[in-house]
């Protein structure tokens, strides 16, 4: 996709071009992460955090089928005794593998079938009259929630035993980064979330302006080496640094370190896909959850960015006042820019990517971790469900913490400086990193 969709100019041919390699690009991720295995790691659950690949699978078919079938073009139900296998209320996870749910054989099927119908659909849907079909949204809609699904399947990869099913090239070593490591943002208004990206979700939007006071912010996410020296620091066994609740977590569990890393002599190993490696010292931390991106920041004297501080990093531009989409500008993510569509299987090293910075220097914003933020997710004012409530209104509220920026398992249709994603503080399991903060008007 090298078509720049502007805000404001809707191009039906170019959306609806844009929403064919959206869904054939998801597609082809939904099958390398469900042919890479033998049929009994399809249908095993390798975690109660995850469903069994297949529900995944059946699943994005049958958010399809509902979405481009049954609402955009009226059809009937293919299968309506599925519906509520596939239905993420009815059943949650650690349920599912004893549901009677479609074979890897018939899972493959009905999705195929779902997807024939839906290209047909696309062929000839008249990309406006309603919100649904305005500049495809929808269509847009079904193909980030198939890449939603893909970074869950990929997650559940990580957390399989057993050999390497997945390999991908490592990113390009950089030369270690060397720049300033905080960025100054300077205080005062800016628009945050969008009314005008065709295919922003509903907890985007509206845009609205945001006053926020100058703070200082990493200049890439905190790395691997640093959250170490944490570690040697005692910082796990230090009360003083973690929330009252965090504290309780990590005791019971007795969390002692990143999930996935172990101690072996003198250095840290970490499991990763299938392999056992060093833990790289200049790539950012990852599989930590809120309590501890929280617990390190105020050990280094500082604090997680709030969502809105994460965003005016991301998006403001200063020569203009004005937000854009990306760090980089309002171009779609090319592989120059940031770490996303699983081109590799881990983040690129901090520093990387001087393409991808945005206008005040600070990089790898977008792609490589997700970034856990001090914000609860709460709808922007104005904010209503679209097309329905349970994909973010029934998760607003202090339970979930906001996540931004993307992973390296994140593709670019997914993908936006506005993006919000969001998990319970436990959260480990997630492509979950951070970068700190610090106000700049009060001692932080
Ligand atoms: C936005 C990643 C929290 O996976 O629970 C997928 C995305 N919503 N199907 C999730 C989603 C419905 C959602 N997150
Ligand atoms: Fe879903």
């Amino acid at each position: 996709m090298t078509e720049h969709v502007t805000e404001t100019a809707v191009d039906t041919e170019a959306f609806r071009e844009r929403a064919l390699a959206s869904l054939l690009t998801a597609r082809d991720r939904t099958t390398l992460l469900t042919s890479c295995v033998e049929e009994p790691d399809l249908t095993a659950q390798h975690s109660p955090l995850m469903s069994p690949l297949v529900w995944d699978l059946a699943h994005i078919g049958n958010q399809e089928e509902l979405w481009l079938l049954r609402a955009v073009a009226g059809q009937d139900a293919i299968r309506p005794e599925i519906d509520s296998l596939y239905d993420a209320f009815e059943h949650p996870r650690a349920e599912r593998p004893s549901l009677p749910l479609l074979s890897p054989k018939e899972a493959r099927a009905y999705a195929a079938e779902v997807r024939g119908r839906a290209l047909d659909v696309l062929e000839s849907a008249a990309f406006r009259g309603t919100r649904l079909t305005e500049a495809g949204f929808a269509f847009g809609m079904i193909a980030q929630h198939e890449q939603q699904h893909d970074e869950t399947m990929l997650i559940t990869h990580q957390l399989r035993k057993g050999p390497r099913a997945l390999t991908a090239p490592d990113p390009e070593p950089v030369p270690l980064f060397t720049g300033p490591a905080e960025v100054l943002v300077p205080g005062g208004p800016f628009t945050m979330g969008t009314s005008t990206e065709a295919w922003a979700l509903d907890n985007e939007r509206p845009a609205h302006r945001r006053e926020v006071a100058p703070y200082w912010i990493d200049t890439t996410p905190v790395t691997n080496g640093a959250y170490q020296a944490f570690i040697e620091d005692g910082g796990y066994d230090e009360p003083r640094w973690w929330t009252a609740e965090g504290w309780n977590h990590i005791r019971r569990h007795a969390i002692k370190a990143p999930l996935y890393w172990r101690r072996d002599g003198g250095q840290w190993l970490r499991r990763r896909f299938g392999i056992t490696e060093v833990v790289p010292a200049d790539e950012p931390v990852l599989h930590v959850c809120w309590y501890e991106a929280d617990a390190y920041a105020r050990w280094a004297g500082r604090r997680l960015p709030t969502e809105a501080e994460w965003e005016k990093a991301a998006r403001f531009d200063p020569a203009t006042g004005g937000s854009t989409r990306y760090p980089w500008g309002d171009a779609d993510p090319a592989p120059e820019h940031a770490n996303l569509g699983q081109r590799h299987l881990r983040p690129a090293p901090a520093g990387s990517y001087p393409a991808g910075e945005s206008p005040l220097g600070v990089r790898q914003l977008i792609g490589d971790v997700w970034e856990w933020t001090a914000s609860d997710f709460l709808p922007y004012p104005g904010f209503t469900a679209f097309p329905y409530k349970e994909y973010s209104e029934v998760f607003f509220g202090p339970d979930h913490k906001v996540l931004r920026g993307g992973s390296f398992a994140v593709d670019p249709v997914a993908c936006r400086g506005t993006f919000r994603n969001w998990d319970y503080p436990i959260r480990r399991q997630i492509f979950s990193g951070f970068r700190t903060a610090r106000s700049a008007t009060a001692a932080a």
